[in-house]
């Protein structure tokens, strides 16, 4: 029989393991406070990923590349034609064996944006799809900087509010706070952001806003670990596997064991 020395430091073991377990679980989803908002978005979704990359090549690839990936990819994974993908996502290249560079020269990108935008390809992996979900949202009026916008999450960001007549233009509202009478604004501070006023409506609804920026989310996302579709239908299938196989284990435990009783 088994007695309270053996069983305490097991219960232990497992209430420590599954702390372990669970802790990170937590720990992302108070991450990033107010300034992130969920994306919510789904790979397994191809009418999504299609439109995204539509999204991606006539707003983001006159500056950003996803040299990674070739149209080929894009035609075979989304589930397109050769014709859709030259007609509609194809604009520099020839062959849809091109990959998904653009032609602004690196030199002149840093002369105008004191930057080269980087290349997207893995930004949805090395940010996270929530972060660039909520940056391409967080773009306010702010006439200081040199593009009369600023960017909640990326301050003094030197890339343009590409969206804009899509979005409208929105204004931020910071907290002010006052000690001894004196009133302090902190305009552009992240730690006392409010919210977000819409000052001028876009060509599109909110809602409408937020689906297209999901779209583009979604392909970044699709872009950065294309593999993971198959490794999801893949996943279903090797732990299918696995349970069968633990069927065999366990007659084979119970066979091997039943002369030990
Ligand atoms: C007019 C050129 C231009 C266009 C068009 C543009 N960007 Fe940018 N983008 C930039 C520049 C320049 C930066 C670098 C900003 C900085 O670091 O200050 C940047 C930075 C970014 C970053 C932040 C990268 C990081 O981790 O610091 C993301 C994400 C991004 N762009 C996404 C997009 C998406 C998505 C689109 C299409 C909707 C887009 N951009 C369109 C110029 C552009």
């Amino acid at each position: 029989m088994m007695n309270n020395k053996f069983i305490k430091p097991v219960a232990l073991k497992i209430v420590a393991f599954a702390i372990i377990l669970i802790a990170p679980l937590y720990a992302s989803a108070s991450g990033g406070g107010a300034l992130l908002q969920h994306a919510g978005n789904d790979v397994a979704d191809v009418a999504s990923l299609q439109r995204g990359a539509r999204n991606f090549v006539n707003y983001c690839m006159g500056c950003h590349s996803a040299k990674y990936i070739r149209f080929s990819k894009l035609r075979d994974d989304l589930q397109l034609s050769d014709d859709q993908v030259q007609e509609n996502l194809m604009f520099g290249a020839k062959t849809s064996d091109e990959l998904m560079e653009i032609s602004m020269a690196p030199a002149d990108a840093e002369r105008w944006f004191g930057q080269t935008p980087p290349d997207l390809t893995l930004i949805a992996r090395s940010r996270g799809t929530d972060w660039v979900y909520s940056f391409l949202k967080s773009f306010y009026l702010d006439d200081r900087t040199a593009t009369g916008t600023n960017n909640l999450l990326l301050p003094g960001a030197s890339m343009p509010n590409v969206l804009w007549a899509l979005q409208g233009q929105q204004e931020a509202v910071f907290h002010t706070t006052e000690k001894d009478g004196v009133v302090t604004e902190h305009f552009a501070e992240a730690s006392y952001f409010e919210a977000f006023e819409l000052v001028e409506p876009g060509a599109m609804s909110p809602e409408a806003f937020d689906q297209f920026v999901r779209d583009l989310v979604n392909f970044l996302d699709w872009a950065g670990t294309p593999e993971q579709l198959e490794r999801q239908r893949l996943g279903i299938w090797v732990i299918l596997f696995l349970f069968v196989f633990l069927i065999f284990a366990y007659l084979l435990k119970v066979d091997v064991w039943k002369d030990v009783k």
